[in-house]
């Protein structure tokens, strides 16, 4: 069966204080909650990985990076390799965000080969991808989706697959207030979940989390989340204060 996640991405937000700040709200608030079928991850800055990992020990919460470097070591001014992040006790990896694309040149390619590297080294990838308004303007939301997901993802193997969260993030709803519809939410994803099947069969296709991200709030999770190919989310702005990050895991 597979799980429902919310995962919140921090972006460049948080100092330490911050970060340990965060963390800290967050376990507190959900371990009154029942979550036995929910993943509850956080994405801090590099900077501030091995304090949330430390500061989320004996606790549901869950640490990743928000991007990793392709290569395992060497000259790479100012990167950070997957080794690192798995010796700071880092286990998932945010690749693709539609940040690092418009504006750090992230291709397919080059994304095909940071998640090579990412399952190399074991760390579970959240793989996100979206279309933007122009895609969806001229009806090509479908195709353009299609592709980012076969071009940086389709050459694995099934098992190798399986250690993929998705995360549809349309590109025009991201830090715009601007939501996709539930229903438009719904039509993608079953639409992934579809193009999944026609490659690697309805077992690895029911087994992928698919995750929503967008101007997720507490006002919109609990719609967004009951649609049956949604299962979860990628929270930006929300995820930056417990009590609305708290709300949106509590939607489920
Ligand atoms: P948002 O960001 O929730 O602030 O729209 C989502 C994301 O970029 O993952």
């Amino acid at each position: 069966m597979r799980k429902n996640i919310v995962a919140g991405n921090w972006k460049m937000n948080n100092d330490l204080k911050a970060t340990r700040k965060l963390v800290k709200q967050i376990r507190k608030s959900i371990k009154k909650s029942n979550l036995n079928t929910t993943r509850v991850i956080v994405a801090p800055t590099f900077v501030n990985l091995a304090t949330a990992v430390k500061r989320s020990k004996k606790s549901k919460v869950e640490v990743a990076a928000q991007n990793m470097h392709q290569a395992n070591s060497g000259a790479f001014t100012g990167e950070i390799s997957a080794e690192m992040l798995k010796s700071v006790g880092v286990k998932t990896v945010i690749l693709g965000h539609s940040e690092r694309r418009a504006y750090f040149n992230e291709t397919d390619a080059l994304l095909a080969e940071k998640v090579n590297t990412a399952l190399a080294h074991k760390l579970e990838i959240i793989f996100c991808f979206g279309e933007e308004l122009a895609d969806r303007k001229s009806g090509n939301e479908e195709a353009v989706v299609g592709s980012q997901i076969k071009n940086a993802l389709f050459h694995l193997g099934s098992d190798a697959f399986k250690k993929v969260i998705l995360a549809y993030e349309p590109v025009w709803a991201i830090g715009t207030g601007e939501t996709a519809s539930p229903e438009q939410a719904q039509d993608m994803h079953a639409f992934i979940r579809k193009t999944l099947a026609d490659k690697y069969g309805n077992e690895v296709a029911d087994s992928v989390s698919i995750l929503y991200g967008g101007s997720v709030k507490p006002g919109n999770a609990k719609e967004i989340f009951s649609k049956p190919d949604v299962d979860g989310g990628l929270i930006g702005g929300a995820a930056l204060n417990a009590k609305d990050f708290y709300a949106i895991i509590s939607a489920f």
